[in-house]
C-alpha cells in the first residue's frame, strides 16, 4: 500500500530531520511536477513518480560490512530504531528527487527495481564485454586494470541511467559497488554511514539528454580545453631513445617531430613527455629534467612554444625510493602505510594530509615556472594505496595537478589529462583511455569506451592512437590508419609514436604519412565544430562522442551499438574496427545521412548498409539539415603558411525535410556562444541562412545536386540567400 509522501515527512520529522518538503517552482514543464510514495510494507521503499512512469526505490540498504547489508525495514526507516536511522526524500526540482540516508551503520547503499528487460548504463568507461550496458556486471566503484581490450579505462561516475527514462547519482566518493548482475535490478553499496542519491528525470519523456543536463546540474561539468587540447598531440612512451639521424638526446627527438611535421605540412598543437624525463628513480620525484636528455629544458619548451606546440608532462602521486619525494614523505609520515617502496610502482602520499597537499603542490609548480602547460595525470588505481582511498585520492591529486596550472596559466589555458578521474574531477582534468591494445579488439573496445565516456560526463576524451600495449610490430599499418580515424572523429586526437613505431620510419610505408596527414588535418580543420560541441558539453553535460541513442531515442536498436555513434549531432560516425575495410552500418532512425566524404549516396534512418572502404576514408555521415562550421582557425603548428589567417567555413546540408536548423557556434576569442540558423523552402529552393559574429572571415557553402554555391562569410555576422537548391537528400 502507498502513502503519500507527508507520511515520510512526518517520519523524517519524527528523527529530527529538518528537511522542508520544496517541491521544485512550477516553471513550463511539459511534465506534471512529480511526486513520491512510501511503502509502508516492509522493507521499506519509495516510489517516484513522474508524467505516466515510476521509478522503484525496492529497497534502501545499511550493514556493518558491503556483503552483509540489508533492507531497512519500514518501522525503522524514519526513526533511529533499530540503528537503521533516518531516510529523507524531497523533490528538489521538477527533474531531482533527493533522498538522503544516515545510520550508525559502516555502509549504506540502495536498489532499483525496473523490468527484467531493462537496461542501465553508466558508472565505468571501461566496457565490459564490450558492451555499452552493464548488464551481468558486478564490480567496485574503482580503477580496473588488466582487461580485454583496454587495461586501465578508469573514468567513472556513480552514476546510471536506464532506458526506462530516468537516472541515479549517488554523490560520495567512497569507495563502493554496483551490482547489475541481476536481471531488472540495479544496486549501490557505498563504505559511508551517511549517503546522498538523487533519482534524475528528463524534462520531457523521452528526452535523454536532458537526463545527463539533471546529472551535470547535481555534480558539474567540463572545463572549456584550450585550443591545443583536442590535438593532435604526438608522444613518445620514451623520447630518450630510438634517436634516428641527427638526434643526439631527448630534445633533438622532439625536433625531429616537428620537423617531420612542418615538412610534411602535418597540424598538430602538441607533445608531451611521458617518464622518463626527470632525474632520480623512475624519473618522477626529483620535480627536474634530467639533464642528460633534456641539457635546457626552459628554452627547450620556449622552442616548443614557438614553433606552435604546447607541452605537458606524466605526473603521478608515487614517491619512487629515494627521490626528493620519497625522502621528505618518509621523514613527515606522509605515505600509505605497508606499501612496499621496494616494489617498482612506489607509495601514493597520503594526499588528505594538508602538510602532503602542501609540498607536493609546492615541488610541482616547478613545472609550470618553466613552461610546462599540463600534465598527463598517471595511475592511482595500481595499488600505490588502499583501495577504499582511490576515489578520494586521485580527486584530491587532480586537483592539486590542476591548482599549480591554473594559478600559472589561467583557466582553459592549460591541458591536464588523467586516466582514472572520478566524477567531478572531468572540471580539473580531461581523461584518455588508458592502455588500449595494440589490436583490432584494442580499437573497438576504445570506441565503446568513448561512448561510455560520455555518459558518465567525461566528454573531453582521446585514446593512444594505434593502442599503447605494442608488440614488436605493432601497431599493424591497416590498423594504425583505422585508429587514426577514429581519433579523427574523437573529441581528442592524441598519437604515441617513438619506440621504433613512427610512421615516416620503417617499417611504415609513405601511405601511413598520407594517413596521418589526411586524418591529423581533418581532425584540425574540425575544430570549430568540435569546439562549439565542446562548449554545449562545458554548459550542459551533453558530451561530444554520443551514444546513438541520445540523438534517436526512440529506435530500439540505438541502445546497442557500439561501434558507431553520434559526433556532435550533425556527424554520424561507424569507424571501421576490424581488419580489411569492411562493415556493415546501421543508420538510427529520425533523418536522412548523407556519405560526408563523396556526398552522393543517402541513407534513411533504420536502414542498413554494407560498405569496403580503403584506408583513406572512414564511414562517416552528415545528416539531412546540417550545419557543419570548419576551418583552419588556429595555427598551432603551421609555419609552413606564409602570411597565416584564420579562416572559417560554414558547410550547410539543406532538405526539405528540414525546414529549419540552427547551430550554437563558439566563437573562442569572444568566449560566447553565437548561433547560426538555415531556413529551407522546400516549395520555392530557397534557402535562407544567418549567423552571429564568428570572429572569423571566411565562406559559406551549401552543397547541392548541382554542386556547392557559395557566399562570403563575414566575421562580425551576416546573413545570405541562396535560391533553386535543390538538395542533395531529396530524390
Ligand atoms: C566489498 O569491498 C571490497 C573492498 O573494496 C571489494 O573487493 C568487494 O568487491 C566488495 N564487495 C561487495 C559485495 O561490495
Ligand atoms: C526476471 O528475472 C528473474 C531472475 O532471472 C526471474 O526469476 C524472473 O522470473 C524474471 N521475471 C520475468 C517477469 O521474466
Ligand atoms: C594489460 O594488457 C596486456 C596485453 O593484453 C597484458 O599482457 C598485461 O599483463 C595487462 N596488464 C596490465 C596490468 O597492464
Ligand atoms: C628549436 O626547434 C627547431 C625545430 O625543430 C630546431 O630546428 C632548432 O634547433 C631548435 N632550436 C634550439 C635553439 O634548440
Ligand atoms: C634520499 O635519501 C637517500 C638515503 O638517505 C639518499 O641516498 C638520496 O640521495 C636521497 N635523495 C635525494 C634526492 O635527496
Ligand atoms: C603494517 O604491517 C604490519 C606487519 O604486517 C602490521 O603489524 C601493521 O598493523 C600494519 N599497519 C597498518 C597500518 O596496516
Ligand atoms: C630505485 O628503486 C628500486 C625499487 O623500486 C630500488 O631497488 C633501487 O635501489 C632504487 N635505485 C636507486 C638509485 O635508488
Ligand atoms: C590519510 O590521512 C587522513 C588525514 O590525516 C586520515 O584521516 C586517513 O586515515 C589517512 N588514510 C590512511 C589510509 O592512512
Ligand atoms: C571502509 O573505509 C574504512 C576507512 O574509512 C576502511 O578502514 C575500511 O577498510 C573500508 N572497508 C572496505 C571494505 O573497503
Ligand atoms: C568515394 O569515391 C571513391 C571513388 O569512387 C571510392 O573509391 C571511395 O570508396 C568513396 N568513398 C566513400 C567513403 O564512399
Ligand atoms: C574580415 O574581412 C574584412 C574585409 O576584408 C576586414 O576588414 C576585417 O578586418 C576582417 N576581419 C577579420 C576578423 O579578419
Ligand atoms: C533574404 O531573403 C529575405 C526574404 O526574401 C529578405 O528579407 C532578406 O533581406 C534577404 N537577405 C539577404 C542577405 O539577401
Amino acid at each position: 500500500m502507498a502513502i503519500l509522501l507527508r507520511t515520510l515527512a512526518t517520519l523524517a520529522a519524527v528523527a529530527g530531520s529538518s528537511h522542508a518538503l520544496t517541491h521544485g517552482s512550477s516553471t513550463q514543464q511539459s511534465q506534471a511536477q512529480p511526486s513520491i510514495s512510501v511503502s509502508s510494507n516492509s522493507p521499506f521503499s519509495l516510489s517516484v513518480h513522474y508524467g505516466r512512469q515510476t521509478v522503484h526505490n525496492s529497497a534502501i540498504l545499511a550493514g556493518n560490512t558491503n556483503s552483509s547489508v540489508t533492507p531497512i525495514s519500514a518501522s525503522s526507516a524514519g526513526s533511529i530504531a533499530n540503528g537503521a536511522g533516518q531516510i529523507s526524500a524531497t523533490v528538489i526540482n521538477p527533474q531531482v528527487a533527493r533522498i538522503s540516508v544516515n545510520t550508525i551503520s559502516g555502509f549504506v547503499g540502495a536498489r532499483f527495481t525496473a523490468s527484467n528487460s531493462s537496461k542501465f548504463y553508466g558508472v565505468w568507461e571501461y566496457p565490459w564485454y564490450n558492451r555499452l550496458d552493464n548488464a551481468g556486471i558486478e564490480f567496485d566503484f574503482k580503477g580496473l586494470g588488466d582487461s580485454d581490450g583496454i587495461n586501465w579505462s578508469n573514468a567513472r561516475a556513480p552514476f546510471f541511467l536506464t532506458d526506462d527514462g530516468y537516472g541515479v547519482y549517488a554523490d560520495t566518493l567512497a569507495m563502493g559497488s554496483f551490482d547489475f548482475s541481476q536481471p531488472g535490478s540495479a544496486q549501490f553499496v557505498f563504505n559511508t554511514s551517511s549517503l546522498v542519491y538523487y533519482v534524475v528525470l528528463p524534462e520531457t519523456t523521452g528526452d535523454y539528454k536532458s537526463l545527463l543536463t539533471a546529472f551535470a546540474g547535481l555534480s558539474n561539468t567540463i572545463e572549456m580545453p584550450p585550443d591545443s587540447g583536442y590535438g593532435p598531440t604526438f608522444w613518445s612512451d620514451d623520447f630518450e631513445e630510438d634517436f634516428h639521424a641527427g638526434v643526439h638526446n631527448a630534445q633533438e627527438n622532439y625536433y625531429d617531430v616537428i620537423d617531420h611535421l612542418y615538412y610534411n605540412q602535418i597540424h598538430a598543437s602538441s607533445m608531451f613527455a611521458d617518464r622518463p624525463y626527470g632525474t632520480g628513480n623512475s624519473s618522477f620525484g626529483n620535480f627536474d629534467f634530467d639533464p642528460v636528455y633534456y641539457p635546457t629544458p626552459k628554452e627547450f619548451i620556449a622552442n616548443l612554444s614557438h614553433w606552435g606546440f604546447d607541452f605537458q608532462v606524466w605526473a603521478a602521486n608515487r614517491a619512487f625510493l629515494d627521490t626528493k619525494l620519497y625522502n621528505a614523505s618518509v621523514a613527515n609520515g606522509w605515505l600509505f602505510p605497508n606499501i612496499s617502496a621496494e616494489f617498482f610502482q612506489g607509495p601514493a602520499l597520503n594526499l588528505s594530509i594538508p602538510e602532503a597537499y602542501s609540498y607536493l603542490k609546492e615541488h610541482m609548480s616547478y613545472f609550470p615556472s618553466v613552461g610546462v602547460k599540463g600534465y598527463k595525470i598517471d595511475r592511482g588505481e595500481e595499488e600505490e594505496m588502499p583501495v577504499w582511498e582511490q576515489n578520494v585520492q586521485m580527486t584530491l591529486f587532480e586537483q592539486l595537478c590542476y591548482e599549480t596550472m591554473v594559478e600559472k596559466w589561467g583557466e582553459s589555458n592549460f591541458y591536464d589529462f588523467a586516466r582514472s578521474a572520478v566524477d567531478r574531477s572531468r572540471v580539473r582534468t580531461a581523461v584518455w583511455n588508458g592502455d588500449s591494445h595494440s589490436n583490432y579488439s584494442g580499437l573497438a573496445y576504445s570506441v565503446t569506451s568513448g561512448i561510455r565516456a560520455g555518459l558518465v560526463g567525461f566528454s573531453q576524451w582521446g585514446s593512444d592512437t594505434g593502442g599503447y600495449i605494442r608488440g614488436l610490430n605493432d601497431p599493424a599499418q591497416e590498423l594504425w590508419a583505422r585508429w587514426m580515424w577514429f581519433s579523427t572523429f574523437s573529441p581528442v586526437y592524441e598519437i604515441m609514436i617513438g619506440t621504433n613505431h613512427t610512421p615516416w620510419y620503417p617499417p611504415y610505408t609513405s601511405e601511413l604519412v598520407d594517413v596521418l596527414k589526411e586524418t591529423a588535418n581533418m581532425h584540425h580543420d574540425l575544430l570549430p565544430y568540435i569546439r562549439s560541441y565542446t562548449y554545449q558539453a562545458h554548459t550542459t553535460g551533453v558530451p561530444v562522442l554520443r551514444v546513438a541513442f541520445l540523438e534517436a531515442p526512440a529506435d530500439a536498436k540505438a541502445w546497442s551499438l557500439v561501434d558507431s555513434y553520434f559526433f556532435g549531432s550533425e556527424f554520424f560516425v561507424a569507424p571501421i574496427v576490424s581488419e580489411g575495410g569492411k562493415r556493415t552500418i546501421y543508420f538510427p532512425e529520425g533523418t536522412k545521412y548523407l556519405e560526408y566524404f563523396n556526398k552522393t549516396a543517402v541513407h534513411q534512418g533504420g536502414s542498413t548498409c554494407e560498405v569496403d572502404l580503403s584506408v583513406h576514408y572512414v564511414p562517416v555521415y552528415v545528416r539531412a539539415g546540417a550545419i557543419v562550421p570548419r576551418g583552419d582557425i588556429f595555427q598551432a603548428n603551421n609555419k609552413w603558411t606564409d602570411d597565416w589567417q584564420p579562416e572559417l567555413t560554414i558547410e550547410l546540408y539543406p532538405s526539405a525535410d528540414v525546414p529549419y536548423s540552427s547551430f550554437p557556434y563558439y566563437n573562442g576569442a569572444a568566449k560566447s556562444q553565437v548561433p547560426i540558423t538555415m531556413v529551407v523552402d522546400a516549395v520555392s529552393g530557397d534557402v535562407a541562412v544567418e549567423y552571429g559574429a564568428v570572429g572569423v572571415n571566411g565562406t559559406l557553402v551549401v552543397f547541392t545536386k548541382s554542386g556547392m554555391m557559395k557566399a562570403t562569410l563575414t566575421a562580425q555576422g551576416g546573413a545570405a540567400n541562396f535560391t533553386g537548391v535543390v538538395s542533395l537528400f531529396d530524390d
